[in-house]
């Protein structure tokens, strides 16, 4: 990766580790930058996707502002040395403490999904004396066509303010005395390959803007969300700058293209920056399926239990000539069925190989648990020649920390 073998981090710090590229996330930055040239725009980093702190400082120091879902991303935005004014706070389920502790900090907008979320951070506002910049999330009922579990602007969907009921939820908000209306947002869904579910969210949002203002309520910034998906298998998104310049002219064309852009991309920055290094533990042949049995786990990668999800997984080494090719079920150690990396894959391998879980930038170590009281994994972040071991491997006495026996 970069000037630095994986192998050799491998050595130094063992498996699994991440391995994320500074250059491939400064890349897929740079898309969305190039895209929004000579607007007025700001991109919020959904870092939900990685929220690693060398990962958050990267993005901090290239201008980005932060799409946070908790108090505790907010605290590690700041740590990361995050802008507070560009911060925004997404999520269904604010809490009191949550609501208190993102205006003390100061932050940008909140991106509120109910009628009665309203009420309670306009109350929590007015008790600190403050007013707390808002914008509602629209849920558009357009289909994203993508897994289910991550499609959030349909119907159906926990998210957002259906859009019928928008408008009374902006006239509610505009009354309310610890509320400022700034904006209006809308979120449809992750790994999205495709333009025309964005436009269609845009068309809809642009609508309410219409109607909204046309009823005094001033809207400054439109929030589109993130969502754009990246390649795993064969998948061929558009790129950022792609996808925008469409969004623009539906913009320009209909008379928004001035208005203050805010995006919160996630998976599109990270996700293909990073990779996962495994090392082969077992082989396991059997009547019906042959197992490679590695030392990352579900609970490192929990993609594939959860959504069945993709990732190739590749030798990082080349395997000696006599090794013969088999079809493996590629596997860790924890004790679960589900606990499985990647299915049906011909692999040339033997026991102590390294392998590389591509794609693992986003939400593989965000997501990542202590299930079977593993340690999660170190992470290390290449720049040029140069690796910065961002974390350290989790021992066990860190993860006992937070207990007290009886
Ligand atoms: N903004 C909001 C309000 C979101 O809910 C999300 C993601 C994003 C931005 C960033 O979306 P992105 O650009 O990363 O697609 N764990 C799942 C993905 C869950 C996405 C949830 N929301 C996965 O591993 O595929």
């Amino acid at each position: 990766m970069e000037d630095v073998p994986l192998a050799d981090l491998a050595a130094e710090h063992g498996t699994p580790l991440f391995v994320y590229s500074k250059a491939a996330m400064l890349h897929a930055l740079a898309a969305y930058q190039r895209g929004f040239a000579g607007r007025k725009a700001q991109i919020c980093y959904a870092m939900k996707a990685n929220s690693s702190l060398g990962v958050l400082q990267l993005f901090a120091r290239a201008g980005c502002g932060f799409d946070i879902v908790s108090g505790g991303e907010l605290a590690r935005a700041l740590a990361a040395g995050g802008e507070p004014s560009k911060v925004i706070f997404s999520g269904v389920g604010k809490t009191r403490a949550e609501m208190k502790q993102a205006l003390q900090a100061g932050i940008g907008c909140f991106n509120v999904e109910s009628e009665a979320e309203l009420d309670v951070l306009s109350a929590v506002a007015t008790q600190m004396g403050l007013k707390a910049p808002v914008s509602l999330r629209v849920n558009p009922n357009v289909d994203a066509k993508t897994h289910p579990y991550i499609s959030t602007g349909l119907k159906g969907n926990k998210f957002g303010i259906a859009h019928e009921n928008v408008l009374t939820a902006y006239r509610h908000a505009a009354k309310l005395p610890g509320l400022k209306v700034v904006g209006i947002d809308c979120h449809i869904g992750s790994q999205i390959t495709e333009t025309t579910p964005y436009l269609d969210a845009m068309d809809r949002v642009l609508d309410l803007v219409g109607e909204i203002e046309a009823a005094g309520i001033a809207i400054e910034h439109i929030d589109f969300g993130g969502g754009l998906g990246i390649n795993y298998n064969g998948e061929v998104p558009p790129e950022a700058d792609e996808l925008w310049v469409h969004l623009l002219a539906k913009l320009d064309a209909r008379g928004y293209g001035q208005r203050k852009l805010m995006i919160e991309p996630g998976r599109s920055l990270v996700g293909n920056a990073g990779v996962c290094l495994t090392e082969v533990l077992y082989l396991k042949p059997g009547e019906q399926k042959n197992f490679c049995i590695v030392d990352a786990a579900m609970n490192d990668l929990p993609r594939p239990a959860m959504y069945e999800a993709y990732h190739q997984i590749v030798p990082v080494t080349q395997a000696a000539d006599h090794i013969p090719s088999a079809r493996y079920e590629v596997v860790g150690p924890v004790c679960e069925s589900g606990d499985w990396l990647g299915r049906e894959r011909d692999l040339r391998v033997h026991s102590g190989d390294l392998l590389a879980v591509l794609s693992t930038g986003a939400y593989c170590m965000s997501m990542s648990s202590n299930y079977n009281t593993r340690g999660r994994a170190a992470e290390v972040l290449i720049d040029g020649g140069r690796a910065h071991l961002i974390r350290h491997r989790e021992t066990a006495s860190d993860q006992m920390r937070s207990e007290r026996l009886l």
